[in-house]
């Protein structure tokens, strides 16, 4: 197989994502096509470089095949998880519907609670948040991540992804997070988690 043919192509932007409240257009397409599209860009630059790396000088303080490694998952992470937060953007926020929110409910104690924890998280964190179910005790959980591949929790599988780095939202909101995360809140597309959450069920049980 070439390596052209295993590209990672990046995703559309679906065009509701401009036209927002609470996001201008500007701040949704240096995001889009600056930041998400550079991690494509660059995921793809590293694996094939990778396929000529000079594995034998391999080392962990510093060596050619290191600074790709590395590369590697934090851009892979870094597509992945943008395309998971601009594809649960664009809706009327709300709650979500059926099993997802008795799952929230049942998890947090309420939806409101998980609210006030997914904002709290959001605050806390400098990269991420993920809600995600975590098939080791079969509960969905807020996680904070610093980074792209810092704070991944092994196997579990993302719900709800909210981006809090700096550049998700300065043109719009200057150093004004909180109000950021409440216009994050007011336009999730609650059926993209819900679409995640019901192909969970479709998957073999691990535990
Ligand atoms: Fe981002």
């Amino acid at each position: 197989m070439s390596i052209s043919s295993r590209a990672i192509n990046p995703i559309s932007l679906n065009p509701k994502l401009l036209s927002m409240p609470g996001f201008s257009e500007r701040q949704i397409l240096e995001h889009f096509n600056v930041l998400y599209k550079g991690y494509v860009n660059k995921i793809n630059e590293i694996r094939e470089k990778l396929q000529f790396a000079i594995r034998q000088e391999a080392n962990a303080t510093y060596s050619e095949y290191r600074g790709l490694k590395k590369g590697e998952t934090f851009a892979m992470d870094g597509v992945i998880l943008h395309e998971l937060y601009f594809e649960n953007l664009g809706g009327f926020g709300g709650m979500p519907e059926g099993s997802l929110l008795r799952r929230i409910e049942n998890d947090f104690g309420s939806f409101n609670d998980w609210l006030q924890d997914f904002r709290a998280a959001g605050m806390a964190a400098r990269g991420w948040v993920v809600l995600a179910f975590n098939p080791r005790d079969r509960r969905i959980h807020n996680y904070l991540q610093d980074a792209h591949d810092q704070g991944v929790i092994i196997n579990t599988a993302a719900l709800l992804v909210l981006d809090v780095y700096e550049h998700a939202y300065f043109i719009d909101y200057g150093t004004r997070k909180a109000e950021y995360i409440t216009a994050f809140i007011q336009n999730i597309d609650w059926s993209a988690a819900e679409r995640r959450w019901e192909k969970l069920k479709t998957q073999p049980d691990p535990s």
